[in-house]
């Protein structure tokens, strides 16, 4: 077997629409930018990953390994307060620029980064710095003029007019607004989630009380979030509309930096658990932090475009919820009754958290581009290309299929009983159209880890022929096997086990 050369974005998004993983949104109507609908493969590898996210933060963490977490689903729509406490409403901006010629948008900072990524391809590192602390400095600032003397200085052009004619550089909010009342003038302006973490800490205080929680513990959940992003590419990766796994871990203020480091070593063993080699994952330590964090790195991964951010981790201190108490009245307070180095109970404090928030979607992406493979098999006159999704089984759509060899003579209905035997254990495919070499490739787009074929044995002995996909080989198995070796295969425990 023999690898092809390295894939494109372009392929990705043909396979993931081509097979039923993505397409993109409304689409009869042309489509709608920055948003998609996963499809019936899509969706069952994305509930898979998102299950394993799920089970490892609220089945993996308990009152021994050093803090529990329990999940939540809040709601999407939020006080509109909660985004004012959060900081979203005044400092949830990018900076975007136009061009004048092709009237088209960018953002001014990503321009920037743009140039720096050349000199750095150039070999020179230093000036592709300078080139970054300028504009973190100036951006930092708000000193939006000297962005665009920057942007025209370094005699950054548009790709499409080729033209430095650029307009003045703004601030641009990314949630966004809708009302809530069905009479205008008394609607007040709400806000779509721009992250599912706040309806995690304006939660705080329900989960702590009516769990009887003692820190540290963590509250995990899954759900929609939406930015009006300027310039979305790439595909799922940067989506106007796309879901968070986010979990906040709250912890005594002094111990922050321990659990910071637990969670980033944690996380990214995560990732290598679900397929994606330690080689193609690095560590992007922020040097720059936000006004809310005191560390945060993103765990980023090698797309075909660049390694890129999948997953940040961040230490956001007492901030959020010393906010929600100054804007709510209502103390965010926790009392711990442990006892410090004096004897004394550590008492009331506002916990810090450490936050882990990933994109599912990017993560979807991420696993879905590692699988895709393009290879040579067999040998000599029998050589053939084929593309296979090399997915971890646990994460397949399908875990098997079940393929009477013939339309007759009994293997279908001996077929039909194999599938009555494992449906409700794993979701499984049977298919009697076509050549079975033909149905093994169909399968091998969609990533199904095990074909079992029924022939004329299976009627005489009981025995079919398990295809393992990776390596295309074949072995002979009783019928009442099939359960217990599918079953261990296809187990998120295999997963779970390697966090
Ligand atoms: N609560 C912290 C937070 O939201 P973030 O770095 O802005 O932090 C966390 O987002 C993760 O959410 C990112 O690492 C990424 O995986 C995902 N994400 C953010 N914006 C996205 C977008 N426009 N499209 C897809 N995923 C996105």
């Amino acid at each position: 077997m023999s690898q092809a050369p390295a894939t494109s974005l372009q392929d990705i998004v043909s396979h993931a629409k081509e097979y039923g993983f993505v397409f993109p949104s409304s689409e009869i109507y042309d489509g709608l930018q920055a948003v998609y609908d996963y499809g019936q493969n899509g969706v069952e590898l994305k509930n898979n990953l998102k299950n394993i996210w799920w089970k490892a933060m609220t089945q993996l963490n308990d009152n021994r390994s050093g803090g529990p977490i329990v999940g939540i689903d809040a709601a999407i729509f939020m006080h509109p307060l909660t985004w004012k406490a959060s900081g979203h409403i005044d400092g949830f901006n990018d900076p975007m620029i136009d061009n004048k010629d092709s009237k088209k948008r960018y953002r001014a900072d990503q321009l920037l980064e743009g140039k720096a990524e050349q000199y750095a391809a150039e070999g020179k590192a230093e000036k592709a710095q300078e080139l970054l602390n300028e504009m973190g400095r100036l951006l930092g600032n708000n000193e939006l003029e000297a962005v665009r003397e920057l942007i025209i200085a370094e005699g950054i052009k548009c790709p499409i007019s080729g033209t430095t004619n650029w307009t003045e550089v703004r601030q641009f909010n990314l949630m966004f607004s809708t009302q809530v009342g069905s009479v205008a003038e008394d609607s007040t302006v709400i806000y779509l989630r721009p992250e599912t973490a706040q309806g995690i800490f304006v939660n705080f205080l329900n989960v702590q009380k009516s769990g009887r929680m003692k820190i540290p513990f963590g509250i995990a959940q899954i759900g929609k979030a939406f930015r009006n992003e300027i310039v979305a590419r790439q595909f799922t990766f940067r989506m106007r509309e796309f879901e968070q796994m986010e979990m906040q871990f709250f912890v005594r203020p002094g111990t922050e930096m321990e659990w910071y480091e637990k969670w980033r070593d944690t996380r990214l063993k995560f990732h290598q658990a679900v397929g994606l080699p330690a080689e193609k994952l690095k560590f992007h330590i922020h040097e720059k932090l936000a006004h809310y964090a005191n560390a945060a790195v993103d765990i980023e991964y090698q797309f075909p475009f660049g390694f890129r951010e999948i997953e940040g981790i961040h230490s956001r201190t007492d901030f959020d919820l010393k906010s929600h108490q100054e804007l709510s009245k209502k103390k965010q307070q926790y009392f711990d009754n442990d006892l410090d180095e004096n004897g004394k109970p550590f008492g009331n404090y506002i916990p810090y958290v450490v936050e882990t928030s990933v994109g599912a979607d990017r993560l979807f992406l991420a696993v879905f581009c590692q699988a895709f493979t393009k290879e040579t098999v067999g040998e000599g006159d029998s050589q053939k290309e084929r593309t296979v999704l090399k997915l971890h089984p646990a994460l397949a759509p399908f875990k098997a299929a079940i393929f009477p060899l013939v339309k007759k003579d009994g293997l279908p209905e001996k077929a039909e009983e194999i599938v009555k035997a494992l449906r409700g254990e794993f979701r499984v495919f049977y298919e009697e159209r076509d050549a079975i070499g033909k149905r093994y490739t169909r399968q091998d787009l969609i990533g199904t880890p095990f074909c079992i074929a029924v022939d004329y044995q299976t009627l005489e002995d009981n025995t079919v022929t398990i295809r393992h996909r990776d390596s295309m080989e074949q072995e002979r198995v009783h019928i009442s096997e099939l359960k217990a070796k599918i079953g261990y295969a296809v187990s998120e425990q295999r997963i779970l086990e390697l966090i």
